[in-house]
């Protein structure tokens, strides 16, 4: 078991992520987006955690099925939705489960909240490339990624640093952190990277990518139509602000 399989595997984080009701802001744009779609679909998300994905969908589409690799998750999920006819949970790696599904056997995949950037590069590049064998055509996969300009650049101080204590403190530690970490970027000189960002208490390995590289990968895995949802929700709809997004992480949406 790898640093991040041991993370999810905690009591401690498994009942965080049980405890988070919300969509977040790019997710309930793109929801508005698909809604009125959904209804006849075969849903699988992927990296499910403790349900908070399916609370929003799972009423929503024809099937419902939510894998992921902590068990612990997957328990969280079986009890939440034990009345929940349409829906399924298994416990899965997406690194090696995703090849034994059938070709063509969802309408709708989603991996939220950057589920795919525990995996390395290649994994990544293989799930992209299972996701769409198992997609029917023209339906939509939706995940999120970090973006590789949030190591480039420190955080900024802002204006209410200077009157909190504990803001000052946490931009000053955010910096000392990213130092470390754009010394690695400048090391290693790629458009994807793997770094401790400090999440869940320097529990996580995380891929942070360049998210022009991402769309040129996503056409390559053989996806088109690919639009670009900001941390704040709206469509990031310019190849130059794509570039300057200095956005933590984006929700990518194609067919
Ligand atoms: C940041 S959490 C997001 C959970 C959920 N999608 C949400 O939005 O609340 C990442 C999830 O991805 C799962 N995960 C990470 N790597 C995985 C893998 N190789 N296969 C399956 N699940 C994985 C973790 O167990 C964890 O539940």
């Amino acid at each position: 078991m790898d640093i991040n399989q041991r993370t999810y595997s905690s009591a401690k984080i498994v009942n965080l992520y049980a405890s988070e009701p919300d969509l977040q802001k790019p997710e309930a744009t793109i929801l508005k987006i698909l809604e009125n779609d959904l209804y006849n679909k075969r849903m699988l998300d992927i990296g499910v955690g403790a349900g908070r994905t399916t609370a929003h969908f799972v009423n929503r589409v024809k099937e419902y099925v939510g894998v992921d690799y902590s068990e612990g998750m997957i328990k969280v999920c079986l009890e939440r939705f034990k009345d929940t006819k349409n829906a399924r949970f298994e416990v899965m790696d997406m690194t090696k489960g995703l090849k034994d599904l059938p070709d063509n056997s969802f309408d709708f995949v989603l991996i939220s909240f950057n589920s795919i950037d525990h995996l390395t590069f290649d994994e990544r590049t293989d799930v992209l490339k299972q996701v769409r064998r198992i997609l029917t055509k023209d339906n939509p996969f939706c995940f999120s990624t970090h973006n590789i300009n949030f190591i480039k650049y420190p955080p900024a101080f802002k204006f209410k640093d200077l009157f909190s204590p504990y803001s000052f403190v946490k931009t000053t530690y955010l910096n000392a952190l990213s130092l470390k970490n754009r010394r690695k970027l400048r090391a290693e000189n790629s458009t994807n990277i793997v770094v401790n960002d400090g999440a869940h208490t320097f529990g996580l390995n995380l891929m942070y990518v360049d998210l022009v590289e991402q769309v040129k990968n996503l056409e390559k895995a053989g996806f088109k139509d690919i639009r670009v949802f900001s941390e704040t929700g709206p469509e990031i709809t310019s190849q130059e602000a794509l570039i300057n997004s200095r956005d933590m992480s984006v929700y990518y949406l194609c067919n």
